[in-house]
């Protein structure tokens, strides 16, 4: 099993600070304020690489050789959306599989789903928008959450409640990269997990925004991949994903 508190032990050792590809600029220079606040998802995030696979798992059959696939690319955070069926199992299954995985629950939207994630084993979930009462819920159960937003105003709400990581969502479809830009200043605590529309090019230009501390996709999971069984494939573009290199770093 993983040794979750040492890796979270050794990102909080050092001060997270933001940088852009080697150059000091004001936003490398400012720490994080609210570094305390930050859960235990994101400490992941930043000490274990810059791309969160978004997983849905309509038959357990491809449950395991697809986590088998991310892994060997060097993957290790995945999110497993609440989407079908076998979701759960899912999430149970891998968890006991593959205890070097760090395995959330996406597509969380109600309360009554917070107890059945933890039950399953999710060690964080992820909600498409900003629900404070969801948001409590879950930290009334130790379940952190990267909760979505899409405006100003949910993430406003969001930092009044404590969320100073955040998926923005659907990143294409509303603004992108000129938002995460346009939220820089006014929110300059918040990192950003863009997700929704996003490829490897895409990606590879999020991670080139000092506040962007991960992206979340399924590019890297093609549909007829999946289906198909094609895990070389799936390998081979989790790999490519895995390689990106961010602005964002941890320094330890
Ligand atoms: C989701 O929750 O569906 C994610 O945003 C994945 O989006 P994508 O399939 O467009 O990458």
């Amino acid at each position: 099993m993983v040794n979750q508190s040492k890796t979270i032990d050794s990102v909080q050792a050092g001060a997270i600070a933001l940088s852009a590809q080697g150059k000091t600029t004001e936003a490398s220079a400012r720490s994080l304020k609210r570094e305390q606040d930050l859960p235990a998802v994101f400490k992941h995030m930043v000490a274990r690489g810059p791309v969160v696979p978004v997983m849905v798992i309509k038959d357990m059959d491809q449950a395991i050789p697809l986590a088998e696939a991310l892994l060997e690319a060097g993957l290790t955070v995945l999110e497993i959306t609440l989407r079908t069926a076998c979701a759960l199992d899912a999430i149970s299954s891998l968890r006991k599989r593959f205890p070097e995985l760090f395995i959330g629950a996406g597509t969380l939207r109600q309360i009554s789903q917070v107890s059945a994630v933890v039950d399953a084993g999710a060690q964080f979930a992820v909600s498409p928008g900003y629900d404070p009462e969801l948001g409590e819920t879950c930290r009334k159960h130790g379940l952190d959450l990267l909760p979505g937003i899409a405006s100003a105003s949910e993430l406003m709400q969001a930092n009044r409640d404590g969320f100073y990581f955040v998926k923005l969502f659907p990143a294409e479809a509303i603004g992108g990269i000129r938002l995460i830009q346009s939220f820089a200043s006014p929110f300059a605590e918040t990192m950003f997990c863009p997700t929704g529309g996003i490829d490897v090019s895409k990606a590879r230009d999020y991670l080139a925004l000092s506040n962007v501390a991960c992206v979340g996709g399924s590019w890297m999971i093609p549909a007829t991949a999946l289906a198909a069984g094609d895990w070389l494939l799936i390998r081979d573009l989790a790999s490519q994903a895995q390689a990106l290199e961010r602005a964002f770093t941890a320094q330890r």
